[in-house]
């Protein structure tokens, strides 16, 4: 373990969610209107937290364009007291309904989430852009202590599970079995990026929101296209100080397949022996990926 690091009922956490928040979250009291966004870091998590605080504001771009996504859809497991963003704080004084961002897997969500039955929306991207993704998200960001090492041994990482929030096989495998309650809805990166606007208004039906006319459903694809949203000071996270964006932005790519610019054959080879062998049996249909 690095300085800052620590394991949380055996995952890895950074100091920005040290174990008494991670205990906290457990016991955080849920609403029954809540909205959760559960992802692995780097599924595309930002994205999906513009749009359905867009749907379940009814379109709302005027205060959307004012506050920066980080304070109106508060990031559970959070703190940091440089920035003065702790998640735990800034959702227990949200007004309802609460769109809230989780990594964790679901072991560590809060107890509540079982009785409440408040909505999650689920959002998984293939795990080789995430990974890739996730890389250079290390060498940007001192939250993470600024990586130096090179892409052969993040990979090692990311395979391993050792690194922010533990591994992505143990996450995606921990909430894969709830996809199919009525109250869960898991949906792709890839899927959005192919056809935004099917995308989003699936998702207002799933959030209750079928009101929302396609005009207003058409804007908020539009808004929250990768383009618009690098270039939105309230989305794109250059003020956010722990991230050194002219190494490598949050909004660094935003598309499919560019692990294919990574990966060297062998790599590809050896990753997806892993995959199979680790979730090979949940038939996962991931795009793109195998
Ligand atoms: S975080 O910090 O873990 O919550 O990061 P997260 O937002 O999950 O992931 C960042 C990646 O998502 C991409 N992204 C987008 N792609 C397409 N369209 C839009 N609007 C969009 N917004 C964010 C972002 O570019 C990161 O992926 P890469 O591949 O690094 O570009």
């Amino acid at each position: 373990l690095l300085p800052g690091q620590h394991v949380f009922e055996g995952v890895l956490f950074f100091g920005y969610s040290p174990p008494e928040v991670l205990d906290a979250v457990k016991f955080f009291d849920v609403r029954y209107d809540d909205v959760f966004i559960a992802t692995y870091p780097k599924a595309g998590t930002t994205w999906m937290q513009e749009i359905t605080w867009l749907l379940m504001n009814d379109g709302n771009f005027e205060t959307a364009m004012k506050t920066p996504v980080y304070m109106r859809s508060p990031f559970l497991e959070f703190k940091d007291t440089r920035l003065e963003e702790n998640g735990l704080e800034i959702a227990s004084a949200a007004p309802s309904p609460r769109v809230i961002k989780t990594h964790l897997p679901l072991k560590l969500m809060p107890h509540q989430i079982h009785d409440k039955k408040s909505k999650i929306i689920l959002f998984f991207r293939n795990p080789k852009d995430v990974c890739v993704s996730y890389y250079n998200f290390y060498k940007s960001s001192s939250s993470f202590g600024t990586f130096h090492g090179d892409w052969p041994e993040f990979l090692e990482m990311f395979r391993e599970g050792h690194v922010d929030h533990g591994s992505w096989f143990d996450f995606t495998k921990s909430w894969w079995p709830l996809r199919k309650q009525p109250n869960v809805k898991l949906m792709y990166f890839e899927d959005m990026k192919q056809n935004p606007f099917a995308e989003i208004k699936m998702l207002a039906e799933f959030l209750g929101k079928d009101h929302i006319d396609d005009g207003v459903l058409s804007t908020i694809a539009a808004h929250c296209s990768f383009e618009r949203m690098k270039d939105n000071p309230m989305t794109n996270h250059l003020d956010v100080y722990s991230i050194d964006s002219s190494v490598s932005p949050l909004l660094r790519k935003g598309l499919v397949g560019d692990w294919k610019n990574q990966f060297t054959v062998k790599q590809n080879e050896d990753f997806d022996k892993l995959y199979f062998d680790k979730l090979g049996q949940l038939n996962i249909p991931f795009k793109y990926t195998l």
